[in-house]
């Protein structure tokens, strides 16, 4: 088995299930051209991200790590009329992208893009007392983990879904020597997250495109 055979089967399911999307595609033609980094998620995974909030029904989305809005336009279009997604973003130039990939999708109306490090525009947010936010996507820099889900434990409640990508990083994850601080800060979270009693979660692997990597998935329960 190879990147070759999981990438080609990411193509039939794509091709099957996920229908071409010209807002889509010009959202990742446009990131492209800006020279952002290739590393949205796929389009498979995409979809697997808005079929997760239609099914908790999610009204108010967070998302940590906007890139170019790939990930935001398939979140976005999962909200039910009067919905809401803010995204956090560092980046300014990767924020600019994403706004105008967001309004070349329709969804400036019901998406904000938020530009700061997240660990600064998240105690913000608490702050402002928003209604909790039913799914949480954190996709940001992988060191801050740990905190990024105590900031979505806090922002979210019970029923909701927090989904974090690259929690596996081709099998990087079970190394405890290894002393990337990306490495370390998936492991820590995944420790904070066995350890916590209001939620109930799991992990899976995932192949395909974008390589060997996984998902964590994690529900509020109290
Ligand atoms: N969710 C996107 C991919 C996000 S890539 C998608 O799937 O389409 C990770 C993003 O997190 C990058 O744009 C990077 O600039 C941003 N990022 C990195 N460190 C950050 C921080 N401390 N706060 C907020 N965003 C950060
Ligand atoms: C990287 C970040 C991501 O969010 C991702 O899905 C893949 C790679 C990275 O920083 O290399
Ligand atoms: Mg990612």
């Amino acid at each position: 088995m190879s990147q070759d055979q999981w990438a080609a089967v990411d193509r039939y399911i794509s091709d099957l299930l996920v229908p071409q999307d010209k807002a889509l595609d010009a959202a990742l033609a446009a990131s492209a051209a800006a020279g952002l980094p290739a590393i949205n998620v796929a389009p498979n995974q995409g979809k697997l991200l808005q079929l997760l909030a239609q099914t908790v029904g999610a009204q108010n989305i967070l998302e940590i790590g906007t890139l170019g809005g790939y990930s935001t336009i398939w979140l976005a279009r999962a909200l039910p009329a009067g919905g809401k997604l803010l995204s956090l973003e560092a980046d300014p130039k990767h924020a600019e992208v994403a706004r105008a990939n967001i309004a070349g999708a329709g969804l400036s109306a019901i998406v904000e893009i938020r530009l700061g490090k997240a660990l600064e525009t998240l105690p913000q947010i608490v702050a402002e007392k928003l209604p909790p936010f039913d799914f949480i996507f954190i996709d940001a820099d992988k060191a801050n983990l740990p905190d990024y889900f105590a900031f979505a434990l806090k922002l979210a409640r019970p029923g909701s879904l927090i989904v974090a990508d690259n929690v596996v990083r081709e099998g990087r994850v079970i190394d405890a020597a290894n002393e990337d601080p990306n490495i370390k800060g998936v492991r820590r979270m995944n420790e904070v997250i066995a350890a916590e009693p209001r939620v109930s979660a799991t992990a899976v692997q995932t192949v395909g495109s974008k390589g060997y990597d996984g998902f964590a998935l994690i529900r509020v329960i109290a």
